[in-house]
């Protein structure tokens, strides 16, 4: 391979195939470095030792395919390259043979400055053939590797599901398959393999997995794809720790693949908990949590505050910390202060925030120097004050969502440039997990004026609120319902800000599925045409179970230090859902159309 060659070679006979790198011709000299997965040799060609050979290789171009017969040599150190593995050797060649030329490519894959990421994808094999792609897609099948090895010999066996079957709600839209045979009919493409593997438990295969491909037809962003892969699980008779505790042995595996030693339990957070201290059901936890300050306020001062930003008595105060954000100008300070406006568009119309270090300590001078030690400021962070009014329109949880966004957004702009978050590719990389528990069962959707599932409809809700889903049938499309107190035995594993997986306990009982469904506006008839197959399963001895569901991509893209899934697919699709590459979707014939009994209107 082109990355073996060592200093001990020296004297061997070797023989190279690969891409011509890059080439410099010296006139009496030719070098080309000869390129593959595993890196890069320096090839010689001389005139003076061999005249044919050199003749041969004037005609080599940039991405040529080559294989070079020579004898490694130690290189001069004046000459040696520290930055490659090869770079003490170089191999003198004595044959060489174009096995394949290449047209000038859009881009060189030795190029570092990267090409638009247009061109990246239409020219996809091109830029696969760069050394960091090279690195991703070696990354993705060590990991999963790791995850397969490690799940095997805990005894799950990894059982396939169908891809063309009926649609899983898992909150998108499906991507159908029309069935030829039934015209008019359509398979649905899985959106996970939800139901499949909950009727593996009624079968007896006790803890399943799968990596697998999922399809989802929703609004795409950096971290979401139509199509994904999911480390999938499932299992009978697990408490939520069981699950959990899998899910931290296959990760922690995972990431020694990758060269990253982490540390398990994970610590647990309610969701209740995550909302109010970091206003996210994902915390990053590299950041401090929120902290509510009003009580750090002497009696006198709190009114004064509370006048102030005509908030009323009983106001909310959360005080933001960014650590070590260094100098932060007027000018900076004042965009800060513009944050308000930001609130405001969120549709916050009572958040002010109190930005000024000066005039906190010069306005409050009995209070601040507290506060700021409740919240553990210390010199050098930067710290933002946000109020709500007593009687604001918008919930509390609204408020801690906003406050949670500025706090990402402050975080961006002023901790990352300062070194606070690791950059990519750092070997001490900062992994901090996390799984928030104990979800709601339901959210208010409040443009259908609906509940849905906030998980999925087969989550399993805590025993002690089962008493609110019996007394909510009548309430079924009111937002004040007692079913948004229902708390679910759901969980989500979070890592450093992104939600890595989501699982939960199921319901393994046929009454309670149905009576699920019914909180969910659906009818009878409705739940037995979508889900008749899946009650009917759990009515034939359902062992009770559970499990989760990981986003392989997005497992590697963090240990890649990418910032997009595109970086770690070998073939992804853009935001609008194009494959740029082999230019996917197209329209197809009319006798293809003709055929599924499709008409295309206009
Ligand atoms: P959920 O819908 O939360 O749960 O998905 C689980 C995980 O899959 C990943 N993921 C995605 N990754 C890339 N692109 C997407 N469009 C995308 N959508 C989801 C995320 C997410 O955490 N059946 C349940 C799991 C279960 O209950 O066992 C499910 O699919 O990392």
């Amino acid at each position: 391979m082109c990355g073996a060659l060592r200093p001990a070679d020296s004297g061997k006979k070797a023989v190279l195939m690969g891409w011509v790198n890059r080439r410099r011709d010296l006139g009496n000299l030719i070098f080309i470095d000869i390129r593959d997965r595993s890196g890069v040799t320096q090839v010689v060609f001389n005139k003076e030792r061999d005249p044919a050979v050199h003749y041969k290789a004037e005609a080599l171009r940039n991405e040529y395919v080559v294989a070079v017969v020579g004898t490694a040599k130690q290189r001069v150190p004046d000459t040696v390259n520290k930055n490659i593995a090869t770079g003490e050797v170089e191999l003198i060649a004595e044959e060489l043979r174009i096995l394949n030329e290449s047209k000038q490519p859009p881009f060189l894959p030795s190029e570092t400055v990267l090409s638009n990421e247009e061109m990246r994808l239409k020219y996809r094999y091109i830029d696969l053939r760069r050394d960091a792609m090279q690195y991703n897609i070696e990354l993705r099948h060590k990991v999963a590797l790791a995850i397969r090895d490690y799940l095997s010999a805990q005894g799950f066996f990894e059982i396939e599901t169908p891809f063309m079957t009926r649609s899983t709600p898992e909150g998108a839209r499906d991507y159908l398959v029309p069935s030829r045979v039934q015209p008019g009919s359509f398979y649905a493409l899985p959106q996970s393999p939800q139901l499949f593997k909950q009727i593996l438990m009624i079968s007896g295969f006790d803890k399943y997995f799968q990596i697998v491909r999922c399809f989802r037809d929703e609004d795409l962003r950096a971290d979401r794809q139509p199509e994904f892969t999911q480390i999938d699980l499932e299992m009978s008779y697990p408490q939520p720790e069981r699950v959990w505790e899998v899910v931290e042995g296959f990760l922690t595996a995972a990431f020694k693949a990758a060269g990253h030693e982490i540390k398990s339990s994970f610590p647990r957070m309610s969701y209740d908990e995550a909302m109010r201290l970091y206003g996210s059901d994902k915390p990053d936890m590299r950041l401090p949590a929120m902290v509510d300050v009003r009580s750090a306020f002497t009696q006198e001062e709190r009114e004064k505050f509370a006048s102030a930003f005509k908030v009323g008595q009983d106001f909310t105060s959360l005080l933001i910390r960014i650590p070590k954000a260094g100098e932060i100008s007027g000018t900076e300070r004042r965009t800060i202060g513009t944050y308000g406006a930001f609130a405001h568009a969120q549709g916050m119309s009572s958040v002010s925030l109190m930005t000024d270090p000066n005039r906190f300590a010069r306005d409050y001078p009995n209070s601040s120097e507290r506060i700021l030690q409740a919240a553990g400021v210390e010199p050098g962070d930067l710290w933002v004050l946000v109020v709500r009014k007593a009687e604001s329109k918008q919930t509390a949880l609204q408020f801690f969502q906003t406050c949670g966004q500025l706090r990402l957004d402050l975080a961006q702009k002023y901790a990352a440039q300062h070194g606070a978050f690791e950059k990519a590719g750092d070997p001490a990389r900062d992994f901090r997990f996390l799984w928030v528990t104990d979800f709601p069962m339901f959210e208010w959707d409040g443009d259908s004026k609906r509940w849905n599932a906030a998980h999925h409809p087969f989550t399993s809700l805590h025993d002690e609120d089962m008493a609110k889903l019996e007394t909510s049938f009548d309430s079924t499309g009111d937002p004040k319902s007692p079913l948004g107190e229902i708390r679910a035995l759901a969980y989500d594993v979070v890592l450093n800000g992104t939600e890595l997986g989501s699982g939960s306990i199921r319901i393994h009982r046929q009454d309670i599925q149905s009576k699920i469904f019914r909180a969910l506006g659906m009818t009878q008839e409705e739940a037995r045409s979508r889900f008749g197959f899946f009650l009917e399963a759990l009515e034939y001895g359902t062992p009770p179970h559970g499990g989760i569901a990981l986003g392989l991509d997005r497992i590697v893209m963090i240990l890649a230090g990418a910032d997009s899934l595109r970086e770690v697919i070998p073939f992804p699709k853009t935001a609008r859902a194009v494959d740029l590459m082999v230019d996917a979707p197209t329209p197809v014939s009319e006798a293809q159309l003709k055929e599924l009994g499709i008409q295309v209107k206009k």
